[in-house]
């Protein structure tokens, strides 16, 4: 790569072993890539986990003295007092690591949002930036729905790609990559954020990698199917990218978004493979033990729903009802309200956190029903029903569905 007389001197370690590591990781990618030369980030999302991989890499720079240049925000970890306070069921090794994990990204100056939406309220990617960005929703959502430049970052070089400031330059940081891969027409009815997820879901095993061109939308996607779109389809495959022209914000056409090319892979997705991605994903019906929402974390409105639909209910003895949000989200559903009527009805709404996170240990062996199929595919626990939030509610207070 042809760096800088300044990216030489970090890469010999002038401004201190953690910036040094950091640069070494980021030009390592680049080489791997073929990329020519590193471009300036103006921010990054760091898909924190509390897991020993992300403990190694954010301690090793930490402790070399790293400091984020440019805005960095966290994914979530989890709060191990409330959690400790909850379930006796966390290890002191795992606690350990989430506390250590925490403290790091303290240290090297991250924005701690402990958020898998960050681009709705801590750190917001403007149209045309190029930013690192990992985690499932985001990469693809700030490519499309924003039109900001990322690649599909891990946890460590969106990190690495903060402390400096800096990325190589290829993938989707250049326009030619940009193109879409796979046309898909949307002949399914496509009702609420519920349907995005298992369209995403449908279109991500389709796809696998690559950039699908969706065609077919009949309205306007709301913000929050959007974000579940991107979350499903960045993790039954790997879609950092993808187009709904008229919709989204950097192809007005099909043609545009192909970069003038003839798709040269096509498919359709109807009412019938939605329905076969459902019963793939749900493995139980009846009695039920939770009720896990939130995963992406919840939007205000989606908060504000699920109070909504709880009002004046009592959730089942025994059943656990779990609103996963952001800290930001919270402040605002506490002052609204929202918080209030969710915990009278026996739930909770808990932030920093995700259900793909070792303090929901206690559910190991239980049945849990979710809104979202993301959660459902990760499984974290014996058994899973699905369906939309209605169905979630009315189950919860029944102790059971289906
Ligand atoms: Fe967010 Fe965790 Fe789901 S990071 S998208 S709540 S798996």
């Amino acid at each position: 790569m042809n760096l800088t007389g300044e990216e030489e001197r970090i890469l010999k370690g002038e401004f201190g072993s953690g910036t040094q590591k950091a640069m070494e990781l980021l030009v390592a990618i680049g080489e791997a890539y073929d990329a020519e030369k590193m471009i300036h980030v103006s921010r990054a999302h760091a898909a924190s986990s509390g897991q020993e991989g992300d403990l190694y890499f954010v301690e090793l720079l930490a402790d070399g003295g790293a400091r984020c240049k440019v805005p960095t925000s966290t994914n979530p970890v989890y709060d191990i007092k409330y959690f400790h306070s909850l379930f006796n069921h966390i290890s002191k090794d795992e606690a350990q690591v989430a506390r250590r994990v925490m403290e790091a990204y303290k240290r090297v100056g991250a924005i701690l949002s402990w958020s898998c939406v960050p681009y709705l309220s801590e750190n917001i990617p403007l149209y045309g930036e190029s930013v690192a960005f990992s985690e499932s929703s985001a990469t693809p959502y700030v490519n499309s729905v924003i039109g900001a430049r990322t690649n599909r970052e891990a946890a460590q070089s969106a990190l690495a790609a903060g402390i400096v400031g800096e990325t190589p330059e290829y993938g989707l940081h250049v326009r030619e990559n940009r193109k879409g891969t796979f046309l898909i027409d949307v002949e399914a009815y496509l009702k609420d954020e519920f349907d995005y997820t298992l369209l995403g879901y449908y279109v991500g095993k389709v796809v696998g990698y690559g950039i699908p061109v969706l065609t077919g939308i009949s309205r306007r996607p709301s913000t929050e199917e959007l974000i579940n779109f991107c979350a499903m389809s960045n993790t039954s495959g790997a879609i950092s990218m993808f187009y709904m022209p008229g919709f989204t914000v950097e192809a007005e056409t099909v043609k545009d978004a192909f970069q003038g090319d003839t798709p040269k892979n096509k498919d359709t997705v109807s009412d019938k493979e939605l329905c076969e991605v459902r019963k793939e994903l749900q493995t139980a019906s009846g009695r039920l033990d939770f009720v896990q929402l939130g995963c992406p974390h919840y939007t205000l409105k989606q908060v504000g729903r699920a109070a909504s639909l709880l009002k004046g209910k009592k959730v089942h003895e025994g059943v656990g009802f779990w609103v996963c949000t952001s800290a930001t989200t919270k402040l605002l559903a506490d002052r609204i309200g929202y918080t209030g009527i969710i915990e009278n009805a026996g739930g909770r709404v808990v932030v920093d956190t995700c259900i793909d996170e070792p303090c929901w240990v206690g559910y190991r062996d239980k049945v849990g029903m979710t809104d979202s199929p993301k959660c459902a595919y990760y499984r974290r626990f014996k058994d899973v029903m699905i369906g939309r939030l209605e169905d979630c509610v009315d189950a919860a207070v029944e102790g059971r569905w289906g």
